[in-house]
């Protein structure tokens, strides 16, 4: 070939990665590997075949997990538990910074192994995944030298059970253990079946920096070995990465357990390009999007949206672009596409480009041809979807990009908003303007401002909606793995008025004998929907009896229809999270003045419920009123942050409400207790359907008038008396509500976070007790982090 040949064509031949080391790890283990747990190899019985996804060829065998080696697995992590959180923070920062070190020095191994395991390309395993597990590893040490100055009146949740997928294996288990061991944790890590390989040679690397055994134990295997991690009852968490699917059923699984939960599930994602964008930075852009990884990332800009006017151009562009991909030898370092992870993966996005096709959507895919052996797919574009399509909803995990256009900025956030999940958004635009008004628009958890799959171990990363809920990375990722003090040690809730007779009520409650012989004015308590008293729809009414049995007034009994007109009421209500936190202060301190002068009415309308004496109902009224005013005092200083990220700009960590949120308010203190739930929703921007203490709720009824006078947005503070646990389940179903805070009984609240599972809304239960009345546990900042949801927006600078 001549030297202008070579100019013109720009052509280069393969430049293979040597994988020797790597087999020859595999080859003296036998091409055998059992679990480890508890500082040991177990040999196992039954092995399964890893196989490389390139060619096909098996790489490996591995032990499949039984639910007999989870308990031993488990076993280990409780016994290691005590010395590992006897540690001091510096001693287990440097395991940390020594787990950090020894992935740097068999970087190219980890490198390697993961490439020939789950066929990524070596460019990325290399440059990518193993820097960021590096990363968070030294990340996360820091927190763990910071922990008890950073998160104090914090501890760890104890055993922690970690699933994860096989599309960034090392990277999930970083995400997933750095935290988790900074924590003060110890971990059951299950890796996917598809990729185990690099989470074993991570086992063996702890081994050999001597860990102390039980505080890593790995347990491979198949999905039934993640169920038999979930199900265990000797597990404090639950982190899991993967489909909605199984996401789903994992909130099912864990419902009532007291298990927390934290999972990042799949996504859609939209790449928004506006007409005034870079293109050629946007075609760039696009390839770091959906052809990244093969598009096997949750994250994946799947979704190209571009304004009509440079629709043409850009998909003109991008085809060409396309042409020049390279797909091959995951251990090419030439190549841009690797192999799909397995055929049973390739066969699913086969499928879904026919659906595509027989959708009447239009493929388009490059001259060239994939490599016949092996399971690889070549880039795809789609164009002329409708947004309803199979392709524009359904998530390919592939590397498929389905193209739409529109016409204005709220055209566009529409589209993006256009499916039931909400993990991550890219937006091109050179007017950042536009940009920062689009961001705060779109439902998810992480914006990227002309750039794309961004990640780093200081910046949180998780979705909204049916994406799931908790963040990895960062302070925001620390939180999902310590919980406060006081839950840990809370007593059971004693319930009220059980067994209590009826008897003659208190001073306060008999009737006043010199009253006149003459039936009072009824003053019946009704709902309060969208700034209004409703009757309810069933036309019951409920009576309300002190503790000692006497009735003291009724209440109407709410049904499915109120709770249903009071969803519709707090979600027009929207512009109650547009407020500015000052705004809502404001509001906050007039509900409060005007209790305030009416505290007396309060304070004897508790007294004759509940027939404490009457400074209990004082100190109750009192401590409701000055809890507002520290909600009112937060609502401008529950900030977000700006992270340290390694880029020329920032990346900011904005609190967002979550949207509409059903609460059940806990039956002590039936005024303190809706205050204290009302007052971070509100303070944060949410709009709140609220079902007051099932017992006691004539406090929360006379609360409806404080609220009719102090300017609150109707709809924004939703009342809805009758059977707790009913309503709530209610609440629960309903699509329309984001989130349920459910202060009540077990039953009730395994009822709560069974039905979540259907749209995967955020739930916060609790059935032990909580001392309303001590502001160090009735209010706080554990509140203010429950009533938000945080958006991380990457805006890179410079020209
Ligand atoms: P998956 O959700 O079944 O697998 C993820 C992990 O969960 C694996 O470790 C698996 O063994 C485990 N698992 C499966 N069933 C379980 C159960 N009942 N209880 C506990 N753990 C369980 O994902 P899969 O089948 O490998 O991929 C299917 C689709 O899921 C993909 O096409 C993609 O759409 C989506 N996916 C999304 C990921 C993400 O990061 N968002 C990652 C992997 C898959």
């Amino acid at each position: 070939m001549s030297v202008r040949e070579l100019f013109d064509t720009m052509g280069y031949g393969p430049a293979p990665e040597g994988d020797a080391p790597v087999r020859q790890w595999i080859a003296q283990h036998g091409g055998r590997f059992g679990h480890y747990i508890g500082g040991q190899w177990i040999a196992a019985t039954e092995l399964f075949e890893v196989t490389e996804p390139a060619t096909g060829a098996p790489l490996a065998r591995v032990a499949q997990g039984t639910a007999a080696d989870i308990d031993a697995a488990v076993v280990a992590a409780r016994a290691a538990l005590p010395a590992w959180q006897a540690l001091d923070d510096h001693a287990r920062a440097r395991w940390l910074y020594a787990i950090a070190r020894g992935i740097q020095k068999h970087a190219r191994a980890f490198a390697v192994l993961e490439s020939l395991d789950n066929g990524k390309p070596i460019r990325e395993t290399r440059d990518i995944d193993i820097p960021l597990v590096v990363r968070h590893f030294y990340h996360h040490a820091g927190w763990a030298q910071l922990l008890e100055r950073e998160f104090p009146g914090h501890h760890a949740y104890g055993v922690v059970g970690q699933v994860i997928p096989w599309n960034f294996p090392l990277l999930m288990l970083a995400w997933k253990v750095a935290p988790a061991l900074a924590a003060g944790n110890t971990v059951v890590l299950k890796p996917a079946e598809f990729t185990p390989l690099t989470a074993i040679r991570f086992a063996e690397l702890v081994h050999e920096i001597g860990l102390p055994p039980g505080v890593f134990n790995l347990v491979t295997g198949d999905g039934r070995t993640g169920a038999a991690l979930v199900a265990h009852e000797d597990v404090d968490k639950i982190a899991f990465t993967g489909s909605t699917e199984v996401g789903r059923a994992i909130r099912v699984a864990t419902a009532g357990s007291g298990k927390g939960l934290s999972l990042e599930l799949g996504g859609k994602s939209p790449f928004m390009v506006f007409e005034d964008a870079d293109l050629d930075s946007v075609v760039e852009g696009v390839v770091d999007a959906i052809w990244f990884n093969q598009g096997q990332v949750c994250c994946a800009g799947a979704r190209l949206l571009i304004q009509e006017g440079v629709a043409d151009r850009l998909l003109d562009k991008l085809r060409d672009r396309m042409e020049q991909l390279r797909v091959g030898a995951p251990l090419d370092k030439g190549v841009d596409m690797g192999a799909i992870v397995a055929p049973v993966q390739l066969e699913r996005i086969r499928q879904l480009c026919a659906t595509g096709v027989a959708e009447g959507a239009t493929c388009w895919q490059p001259s060239w041809c994939v490599p016949a052996h092996g399971s690889f797919h070549p880039p795809t574009l789609f164009t002329n979807v409708a947004p309803s399509a199979t392709i524009a909803q359904v998530e390919i995990f592939g590397p498929v990009l389905v193209s739409m256009t529109f016409r204005t900025p709220e055209e566009a956030v529409a589209l993006a908003n256009n499916t039931p999940f909400g993990l991550a958004a890219s937006v091109w635009s050179e007017n950042i303007n536009l940009a920062l008004d689009v961001a705060p628009k779109l439902k998810c958890g992480v914006v990227w401002i002309n750039s794309t799959n961004l990640f780093d171990a200081a910046a949180g990363f998780g979705g909204y909606r049916e994406s799931g809920f908790g963040r990895e990375g960062g302070r925001e990722g620390m939180w999902e793995y310590l919980q406060p003090v006081r839950a840990h040690e809370a007593a059971p809730l004693p319930v009220i008025g059980e067994g209590a007779m009826p008897d003659a009520g208190s001073d306060a409650e008999r009737d006043d004998p010199s009253a006149p012989a003459m039936p009072p004015i009824d003053r019946t308590a009704k709902l309060f929907i969208g700034g209004k008293q409703a009757r309810p729809d069933s036309g019951y009414s409920r009576t309300v009896r002190s503790l000692r049995g006497v009735a003291v007034g009724e209440v109407g009994e709410g049904n499915r229809k109120d709770l249903r007109n009071a969803v519709e009421a707090a979600q027009a209500a929207a512009g109650w999270s547009t407020l500015t936190g000052h705004q809502r202060a404001q509001i906050l301190y007039y509900i409060a003045e005007n209790l305030s002068a009416r505290a007396d009415e309060f304070a004897m309308r508790i007294v004759s419920m509940t027939g404490d004496a009457r400074a209990a109902g004082e100190i109750e009224v009192a401590a409701a009123i000055s809890r507002l005013f520290s909600y009112a005092a937060w609502a401008d200083k529950h900030d977000g942050a700006v992270h340290d990220v390694p880029l020329r700009g920032v990346a900011l960590a904005m609190h967002e409400p979550i949207g509409v949120v059903g609460v059940a308010c806990p039956d002590p203190y039936p005024l303190l207790g809706l205050v204290s739930l009302l007052g971070p929703l509100l303070a944060t921007g949410n709009r709140v359907v609220a079902v007051p203490s099932e017992r006691f709720p004539l406090a929360a009824t006379d609360f409806y008038s404080v609220l009719e006078t102090s300017d609150l947005p109707g709809g924004v503070v939703n009342l809805v008396t009758g059977s707790r646990d009913a309503l709530i389940r209610t609440l629960a179903d309903h699509d329309g509500v984001e989130a349920v805070w459910y202060f009540g009984s077990h039953t009730g609240a395994t009822a709560v976070e069974t039905a979540s599972a259907a749209n995967l809304k955020r739930t916060w239960t609790e059935w032990s007790g909580r001392e309303w009345l001590d502001p160090r546990t009735g209010e706080g900042r554990e509140f203010l982090r429950r009533a938000v949801q945080v958006k991380n927006i990457w805006i890179p600078y410079g020209e």
